[in-house]
């Protein structure tokens, strides 16, 4: 894995705007050199700004969405129209305006059992993988990150971190109140993104982006850690306040910019 990019934002907004223009330039650069680009988007509430931004000029007219193919790094097992189901939520705040052909949507089928959903949600990667393989290499893996370190639904100590073959898996995990009953993108997956994209914004996530950078080698447990690309970029942006914790010297192989500042 080559170096590890922090990027700092001021704020949530400026954070949602510079990954609309991150959305944007990645999906161009893949099209153009391979003829489709492929997205792995996340739920919670930190995607949300940036899913409207992309609803909206000037993004959604820099996305080419007939070439885009959009997957999700997990869902939670609910209807499609709960609250709670990340697919709703971007047909709610994307699909509906943008032009993205219906075969383009690889979702994961929430309204199913979870390991229903999973062995579908397998079987769709494998559609879209080249002949052989389990699951296509994503050109930008979008995730978030839980204050307790958990990415996509991988949670700490939950078996489904230590998975190294099955694509998807359905888990179980009680966090801040949300469906418990969900199923996940494993590590192989998620490592094998061209470009992964860490959204991290507030001060409640400051304590755990501080223990992330500042221990690398005692964060084993903790699954946004290990989202490590084996020859893919790894990206993290923050806001301020989920930065404020870092320490003044990080690591080897992490390097820090604050966009659009000199
Ligand atoms: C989901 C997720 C999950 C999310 C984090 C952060 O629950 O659907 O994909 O991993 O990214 O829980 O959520 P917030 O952005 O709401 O803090």
């Amino acid at each position: 894995m080559g170096v590890t990019r922090i990027e700092i934002l001021p704020d949530a907004e400026s954070l949602a705007h510079h990954a609309a223009g991150t959305f944007a330039a990645t999906a161009a650069a893949a099209v153009d050199a391979r003829g489709r680009f492929l997205a792995v988007l996340s739920g919670g509430g930190t995607p949300q700004r940036l899913y409207e931004l992309l609803a909206a000029e000037p993004f959604s007219r820099r996305v080419p969405w007939a070439s885009t193919h959009l997957f999700w790094s997990d869902e939670r097992c609910v209807p499609i129209d709960a609250p709670g189901s990340n697919f709703g939520q971007v047909r709610d705040t994307l699909l509906r305006h943008v032009p993205l052909p219906a075969a383009n949507v690889h979702r994961i089928r929430g309204e199913l059992a979870p390991d229903a959903a999973a062995a579908a949600y397998a079987r769709e990667l494998a559609d879209a993988a080249p002949h052989g393989r389990a699951w296509p290499r994503l050109d930008l893996v979008l995730l978030g990150m839980g204050a307790d370190g958990h990415t996509a639904s991988l949670f700490p100590g939950g078996a489904a971190l230590a998975e190294r073959m099955a694509p998807a898996l359905a888990v179980t995990a009680d966090y801040d109140g949300r469906p418990a009953r969900r199923v996940t993108l494993t590590l192989p997956v998620l490592e094998d993104g061209r470009l992964v994209l860490f959204l991290v914004s507030g001060d409640g996530k400051a304590a755990m982006v501080a223990h992330i950078f500042g221990a690398p080698a005692a964060t084993e447990s903790v699954p946004a850690a290990r989202v490590r690309p084996r020859a893919g970029a790894l990206r993290w942006l923050l806001d301020e306040e989920a930065a404020a914790a870092l320490p003044a010297s990080l690591p080897r192989g992490v390097a820090l910019a604050r966009p659009g500042q000199p």
